[in-house]
């Protein structure tokens, strides 16, 4: 018996792990893969803004205020473990090639004024001052100078070393259902046999929580996402660039010395993990268009992973109308972003029975 078992060792069912190990709790994590979702796919853009949409402004204060949390959390991560995962700070610079895109791009520049945020507008001869790579057919960009980014195949083993460290203890099982007793939630059954009995559960499945065997449904479904990975990009950016290609977003992120992910497609097709010729093709082309020495890099892998997405684009984060079930999942675009954040207020939850001010907002019973 332990006090909290938590379904997925992704980077948000680790944080949320480590934090409640630190709050005193005894901790199991069950996961036959861990690290091996969207976690492994993500890109690790921190990005509040660039990644939100008109509306979103619950979901961007959330992202923001994790965002702000990402240093500390990296720096008690380095103390807990002896190991730096390096945090980028060039920001995020948002290209446009035509009227259409100067217009979209004023648009983004107004949002973030009104938001209180430090963007700039610069020429396409700005941007490319910025970033020698860029195309010269860039006509327009804006600098969103706060945003981080991070490699989250490098934060997650450290993360993982984190809970270990604090007493969490994993096991490499696949969660294959809810157990529940007089109501309450009160395990996880493990594929091939076995059991976690504990007094709470965290559905932390990533796009796998909306049908867990036992659970009630959740609103989460998987949207894929297709990436690159290139190697020989050292000094190719200096931070993370993004553009619309014919209507079609793209984004370029550097990562360690000489890396760099391509991404991504977004597309409503369940559980399917295909790498598509089409998927490729259009992320290598719209790369290119942006940046065209991405055509002398090398091409080290392809993958395709399942964004948890939700109704809203927003995370479900919270207590259930099943005593001791707790979601932490449905962060969509944001997942690496809000791995700080979700952590703290999950363990918070689970030590107090209190849903914290700032995940009241997204628990999940907004969906009716
Ligand atoms: N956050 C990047 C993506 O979802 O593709």
């Amino acid at each position: 018996m332990t006090d909290v078992v938590v379904a997925g060792a992704g980077l948000i069912g680790l944080s949320v792990a480590w934090r409640a190990a630190q709050r005193g709790l005894s901790v199991t994590v069950v996961d036959d893969a861990p690290g091996g979702g969207a976690s492994r796919a993500a890109a690790g853009m921190l990005a509040p803004v660039s990644e939100a949409g008109y509306g979103e402004e619950a979901l961007l204060r959330l992202c923001q205020a994790s965002l702000e949390r990402y240093p500390a959390f990296l720096g008690e991560l380095a103390a807990a473990t002896g190991r730096d995962v390096v945090l980028r700070p060039a920001g995020t610079l948002v290209v446009g090639f035509d009227d259409d895109d100067a217009r979209a791009l004023a648009d983004l520049h107004g949002f973030h004024v009104e938001l209180g945020l430090e963007v700039h507008r610069l020429t396409g001869r700005e941007a490319r001052r910025r970033e020698p790579s860029l195309t010269p057919r860039v006509r327009t960009a804006v600098h969103v100078a706060g945003d981080l980014s991070v490699d989250p195949r490098e934060l997650h083993p450290v993360l993982l070393a984190a809970a270990e460290a604090a007493g969490v203890r994993l096991v490499r099982a696949r969660a294959a259902g809810l157990l529940t007793g007089d109501g309450r939630a009160c395990g996880l059954a493990l594929e091939g046999g076995g059991e976690v009995r504990a007094g709470a559960v965290v559905l932390a499945l990533g796009a796998h929580s909306g049908a867990l065997p036992g659970a009630p449904t959740v609103p989460v479904r998987p949207v894929k996402g297709q990436i690159l990975r290139l190697r020989g990009a050292a000094g190719l950016l200096d931070g993370t660039v993004r553009a619309l290609v014919r209507g079609r977003s793209v984004y370029l992120v550097p990562q360690g010395d000489d890396g760099l992910v391509v991404g991504a497609t977004v597309e409503e097709r369940g559980f399917d993990a295909t790498v598509t010729a089409g998927g490729v093709h259009d992320l290598l082309h719209d790369a290119i268009e942006v940046v065209p020495g991405v055509t002398e890099l090398e091409l080290v892998e392809t993958l395709a992973r399942w964004r948890p997405g939700t109704p809203d684009n927003a995370p479900v984060l919270g207590s259930t109308d099943v005593p001791g079930l707790v979601l932490a999942s449905g962060h969509h675009r944001n997942g690496v972003l809000l791995t700080p954040l979700t952590g703290e207020l999950v363990a918070d939850l689970l030590v107090s029975g209190e849903t914290p001010a700032l995940a009241a907002p997204f628990d999940v019973s907004r969906f009716g």
